[in-house]
């Protein structure tokens, strides 16, 4: 680590105030300035948080969902016990973890997914948003399916391309969509929270998946070439999923 970071790191006054307060992250405050500004969980939801380690997110939807809620979070990395929290270790793309995570909700319907996801930064930025829209989009297919009607969908996602598309995508499928810069993000930070309210009945009635929409959106704008159907050419950092 460097010795900028270090400096950063100890007088984050955000980190201060997480320890203060006895929250595991920093992160804790960008979901509760989401909450009071959109108020996207009640007393009693079901919440899934993915990419929730070390528990920040969590403990704040804990809070949030009360006795009768529900809050299980989804990490690559290990995640302490809490009180009120089930926690998944592994990757939300694999199937195995995604069966998993639907089975511990124990067939109730999901009210709210929150998701401060985000991928190993590789140290180039062009590879890391493209990463982040890909996790995303992903995120958005495997789980906008178990939202309830009318249930929220919040995630964090890397400023960039493919981001526009994104958002039209969430568009058409929830009533209001919002673009969100918590004042507790890092200053230099270039990513954003996308907070979409109301999913609609049915999705809207659509049948193109979201990765579809995003992926048909890149080829328009050159990013990628998708004029084969065997095989998708990314022309950037991006990497390119085909579904089987
Ligand atoms: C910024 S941290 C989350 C912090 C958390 N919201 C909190 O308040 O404690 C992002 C997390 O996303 C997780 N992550 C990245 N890719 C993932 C994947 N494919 N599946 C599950 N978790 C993933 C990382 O392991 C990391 O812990």
């Amino acid at each position: 680590m460097s010795k900028r970071w270090y400096s950063e790191h100890r007088s984050d006054p955000w980190r201060r105030k997480a320890r203060q307060e006895g929250y595991r992250a920093r992160s804790a405050f960008k979901l509760k300035e989401i909450q009071e500004k959109f108020s996207p969980i009640r007393l009693g939801d079901a919440v899934l948080d993915v990419g929730c380690a070390p528990g920040g997110w969590s403990q704040v939807a804990c809070e949030l969902v009360g006795n009768d809620g529900i809050v299980v979070g989804v990490d690559l990395q290990t995640t302490s016990p809490m009180d009120g929290a089930f926690f998944i270790i592994g990757d939300i793309q694999d199937k195995i973890i995604q069966d998993a995570t639907r089975e511990a909700f124990q067939g109730r319907v999901i009210n709210t997914i929150i998701s401060d996801i985000s991928p190993d930064i590789s140290g180039r930025y062009d590879i890391d948003q493209a990463v982040s829209i890909d996790l995303v989009t992903m995120l958005c297919d495997f789980s906008l399916p178990l939202l309830n009607p009318g249930g929220a969908f919040i995630t964090k996602v890397f400023q960039g391309p493919g981001l526009d598309a994104l958002v039209r995508a969430l568009k058409r499928r929830f009533s209001k969509v919002h673009r969100f810069s918590p004042i507790s993000s890092r200053n230099a930070s270039s990513e954003i929270y996308l907070v979409c309210k109301n999913l609609k009945p049915h999705h809207g009635g659509l049948i193109q998946t979201v990765g579809d929409e995003i992926l048909d959106s890149l080829a328009k704008d050159g990013i990628v070439d998708n004029s084969n159907d065997d095989e998708i050419i990314a022309k950037t950092g991006f990497s390119v999923h085909r579904k089987d």
